[in-house]
C-alpha cells in the first residue's frame, strides 16, 4: 500500500515537473528572445500540458495558441513576430515540417522552436538556409540544451549547429548565445555558391583581374573584383556563369533571358553584374547593394557664344552702351560749338588757316570721333586751348572704353555657351545626336516612352528611312571632338577616350545631359535568396573597407579636369567674325549704292548739259540762219 502510493506520487511528482519543465523552458526562451512573439504551438501533449503553457505564455503577454499536428499549415496573414512550436515526436509533424517547406516559412521573418529529444527522421531532406531560425531543444541527462541548425547550401547532407543554451530545471539558463545570421553564419566552409556574371566581350574573361582594357565591361570588371571579396568574406567559392547580357523579359512568356533569367530560374543565386533598378525586375530578383558608379549620358562639347549670340554687343552692359553713345553725342556737340568759334573769330581764324586744323564741319567732327573711338588717330584736331583740352579728355575716356572692350571681347570669343542645359535643348538646337551601341542602351531608347524622349529617339537618333545613330565609342567621341555632335555613351568609356584624343583645351567646354535618369546600377540575389542578409553586409564591409572605392577609381576613368581654362587657343571662325564682316559689307554696300546714284546723277546732269547745248546749238544755228538770211 505504502509502496503503491510512493510510486503513485513519484509518478505525479514527475508528471508534475515534466510539464513544468516544458512551460519553462519554452516561457524563458521566448522571454529571452526579447520581441514581441506569437506563438502557434502544433503539439500533441496532454491537455494540461498545453493548457499550462499557454497559460504561463499568456501571462507574460504573449499571443499564443495551440493547433494541432494534423492540421493544415497556413501563410500568417501578417508574417512579423511568428514562432512556431513544433513536437517532433509527434505524428504527423515531418507534414508539417514538408508543408512549411512548401510556404517558405522556413525563411525569414519565421521562427521555429523544435521539440525533439531524440533523433528522428523530422530533419531529412529538409532544406534550412543560412537565414533561417530553427532552434532545436533536445534533453540530455542533466540539463536541455538549445541549438539552432542550418545547412551551407541546399544539396548538403549535414546540418550545422550553432549552440545556443543551457537550461537547467534548477538555474534557468547558464548561458545564452544569441544567433544571428550576419554575425555567426557567414562562413559558408567553401561552399559552391552559383553566380551570373554578364559580359559583353569575350576578352574581357582574359583581363578581369589585369586592369587592362578597362573601358570595356568596366561594371563587369569592377563587379567581379568586388564579388571575389564577398565569396572571401563568406568563405565561399563559385561556380561561374556568363551571359552577353543583362535579361530583358520576354512579353509573352514573361521569361527574362541573361543573367536576370537565371536567377529566376533559380541556376544562379547572386547577380555578379550589377544592373539599373526596373519596375519589372523587383519582382524577380532582390536588390542588395550599389557597387558601381556608372552612368551614361549624352556628352558633347558646348557650342561657341557666338552661335547663340552676337558677342559683339555683350561685353558692355546696356547701361554702359547708352552712357557711350552719350557720350560721343555730348562730344560731337561740345566740339563742334568750339570749332565753330574757333573759325568765327577773325583774328584765330587767320592764325590757323595754313594749319591742318579742324574745320567747322559736322562731318568732319564725326570723323575726327570717330578716329577717336576707333582709337586710330585723326589729321585734324581744334588748336585752340579748350580744343585741345576737349581732344585730351575724349581720347582719355574713349582709350579706357576701348581697353575694356577688347579685353572682354577676347574672353567672349573664346567662351562657349551655357544655354544646352536640358534634353529639351539638345533637342531643339543643331546638335546631332548619336548612341554607342550597347545592348541597355538600345534597350532604353527603343523603349522610351516620355515624350521627349521619344521625340529625340524619333527624330535625331533614328530617322525613319534611315541608319539608326548607333556606333562605337570611338567613333561617336571623335564626333564630339569635330563639334557639334552629342554623343550617348558610359561615361568612363568616354572620358577614357577623351584623354587619349582631346587637345588639352577641347576639354574644357565637355558638358553632359542626362537621358537615362537612372539611380546607379546593384548588385541583386536570387528572390527569397537565403544568403540575402549575408551578402549584404558583405557588401557594405566592402564598401566601408574602402575596397569597392578603390576598385571603382582603378577601373573608371573620372571627367578629365580643365587646367587650362584661362589660357586656352582656340582660333576664331568665320562665324565669330561674322559681325564684322557684316559691317563691312554694310559700308561696302552703302558706298556702292552712293556711287551709283552719283553716276546717274552724273548722267543725268550730262544728259541736261548736252540737251541744253544741243538747244543752244540749235539756237546758235537759228541765229546763223537769221544771220545768213540777212
Ligand atoms: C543523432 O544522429 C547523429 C547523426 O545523424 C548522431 O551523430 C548522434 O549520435 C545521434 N544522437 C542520438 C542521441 O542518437
Ligand atoms: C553541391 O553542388 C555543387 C554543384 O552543383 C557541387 O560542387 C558540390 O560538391 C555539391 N555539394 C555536396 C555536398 O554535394
Ligand atoms: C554569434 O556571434 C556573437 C558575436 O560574435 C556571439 O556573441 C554569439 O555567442 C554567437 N552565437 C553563437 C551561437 O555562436
Ligand atoms: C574556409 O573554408 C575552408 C573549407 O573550404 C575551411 O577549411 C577554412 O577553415 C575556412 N576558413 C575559415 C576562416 O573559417
Ligand atoms: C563569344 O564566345 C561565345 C561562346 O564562348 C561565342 O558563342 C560567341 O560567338 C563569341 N563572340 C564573339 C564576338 O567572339
Ligand atoms: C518569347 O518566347 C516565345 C516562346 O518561347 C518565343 O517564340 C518568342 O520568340 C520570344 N520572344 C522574344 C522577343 O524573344
Ligand atoms: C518568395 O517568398 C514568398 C513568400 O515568402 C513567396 O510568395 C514567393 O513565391 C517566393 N518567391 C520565389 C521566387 O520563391
Amino acid at each position: 500500500m505504502l509502496l503503491k502510493s510512493s510510486v503513485l506520487s513519484f509518478l505525479l511528482f514527475f508528471k508534475f515537473s515534466f510539464e513544468k519543465e516544458i512551460t519553462n523552458i519554452i516561457t524563458d526562451f521566448v522571454k529571452q528572445e526579447r520581441s514581441p512573439t506569437k506563438i502557434t504551438a502544433y503539439v500533441c501533449w496532454p491537455a494540461s500540458i498545453t493548457l499550462g503553457l499557454l497559460k504561463e505564455l499568456s501571462a507574460n503577454c504573449y499571443y499564443s495558441q495551440a493547433r494541432s499536428v494534423k492540421s493544415e499549415l497556413q501563410y500568417p496573414q501578417i508574417e512579423e513576430h511568428h514562432m512556431f512550436l513544433l513536437d517532433a515526436a509527434c505524428e504527423g509533424s515531418k507534414n508539417i515540417f514538408l508543408q512549411a517547406l512548401e510556404l517558405n516559412l522556413f525563411n525569414q521573418p519565421f521562427r521555429w522552436l523544435i521539440w525533439g529529444t531524440s533523433n528522428n527522421s523530422i530533419f531529412d531532406n529538409v532544406y534550412l538556409g543560412v537565414d533561417s531560425k530553427v532552434y532545436v531543444i533536445r534533453k540530455n541527462d542533466l540539463h536541455y540544451e538549445i541549438i539552432s541548425v542550418y545547412k551551407y547550401a541546399e544539396n548538403y547532407t549535414a546540418f550545422v549547429e550553432n549552440h545556443v543554451a543551457i537550461w537547467t530545471t534548477s538555474q534557468g539558463f547558464l548561458h545564452f548565445n544569441e544567433v544571428s545570421t550576419p554575425k555567426n553564419r557567414t562562413d559558408l566552409m567553401g561552399t559552391a555558391l552559383r553566380i551570373a556574371y554578364v559580359v559583353t566581350n569575350n576578352d574581357t574573361l582574359n583581363h578581369l583581374w589585369d586592369y587592362r582594357y578597362r573601358e570595356i565591361d568596366s561594371m563587369s570588371k569592377v563587379n567581379w573584383i568586388v564579388v571575389h571579396r564577398l565569396l572571401e568574406f563568406v568563405n565561399a567559392t563559385s561556380i561561374q556563369t556568363f551571359r552577353n547580357t543583362w535579361g530583358y523579359r520576354n512579353a509573352t512568356t514573361h521569361q527574362y533571358t541573361g543573367i536576370i533569367g537565371d536567377m529566376q530560374r533559380g541556376d544562379a543565386e547572386l547577380g555578379g553584374s550589377s544592373f539599373f533598378f526596373t519596375i519589372d525586375r523587383i519582382g524577380i530578383v532582390d536588390y542588395i547593394a550599389t557597387t558601381t558608379q556608372s552612368y551614361m549620358k549624352f556628352i558633347f562639347r558646348a557650342p561657341p557664344l557666338t552661335y547663340v549670340t552676337n558677342v559683339f554687343t555683350l561685353p558692355f552692359d546696356t547701361y554702359v552702351w547708352y552712357c557711350s553713345f552719350a557720350l560721343v553725342g555730348i562730344v560731337l556737340v561740345v566740339l563742334y560749338g568750339i570749332v565753330m568759334w574757333e573759325w568765327k573769330d577773325p583774328v584765330f581764324k587767320e592764325k590757323i588757316k595754313n594749319l591742318q586744323s579742324l574745320r567747322p564741319n559736322i562731318l568732319d567732327v564725326f570723323l575726327f570721333e570717330i578716329g577717336a573711338v576707333t582709337q586710330q588717330g585723326v589729321d585734324a584736331e581744334p588748336r585752340s586751348s579748350a580744343g585741345r583740352i576737349a581732344t585730351i579728355f575724349t581720347f582719355l575716356a574713349l582709350m579706357f572704353l576701348y581697353t575694356s572692350y577688347s579685353a572682354n571681347i577676347v574672353a567672349l570669343l573664346q567662351s562657349t555657351t551655357d544655354s544646352i542645359r536640358t534634353l529639351e535643348d539638345l533637342l531643339v538646337s543643331r546638335i546631332a545626336l548619336g548612341v554607342e551601341d550597347i545592348v541597355y542602351a538600345h534597350y532604353y531608347f527603343e523603349n522610351a516612352q516620355e515624350p521627349i524622349r521619344k521625340t529625340i529617339y524619333e527624330q535625331k537618333i533614328a530617322p525613319k528611312g534611315q541608319k539608326p545613330n548607333f556606333m562605337t565609342a570611338l567613333e561617336g567621341i571623335k564626333r564630339v571632338q569635330q563639334g557639334s555632335f552629342a554623343f550617348h555613351i558610359e561615361l568612363s568609356t568616354g572620358y577614357k577616350l577623351v584623354n587619349e584624343i582631346f587637345q588639352e583645351n577641347e576639354k574644357c567646354s565637355l558638358k553632359e545631359i542626362e537621358y537615362i535618369n537612372l539611380i546607379p546600377p546593384w548588385l541583386a540575389v536570387r528572390k527569397n535568396s537565403t544568403y540575402k542578409e549575408i551578402f549584404k553586409v558583405g557588401l557594405k564591409k566592402i564598401h566601408e573597407a574602402g575596397i569597392q572605392h578603390r576598385e571603382n577609381s582603378k577601373i573608371y576613368t573620372k571627367r578629365p579636369v580643365c587646367h587650362t581654362k584661362g589660357s586656352n587657343f582656340g582660333s576664331v571662325g568665320l562665324i565669330d567674325c561674322y559681325a564684322a564682316f557684316l559691317i563691312f559689307g554694310i559700308g561696302l554696300g552703302c558706298s556702292v549704292i552712293l556711287m551709283i546714284l552719283e553716276k546717274l546723277v552724273k548722267i543725268y546732269h550730262d544728259n541736261k548739259l548736252h540737251q541744253n547745248i544741243v538747244v543752244m546749238a540749235a539756237q546758235n544755228k537759228f541765229f546763223e540762219d537769221e544771220f545768213i538770211c540777212k
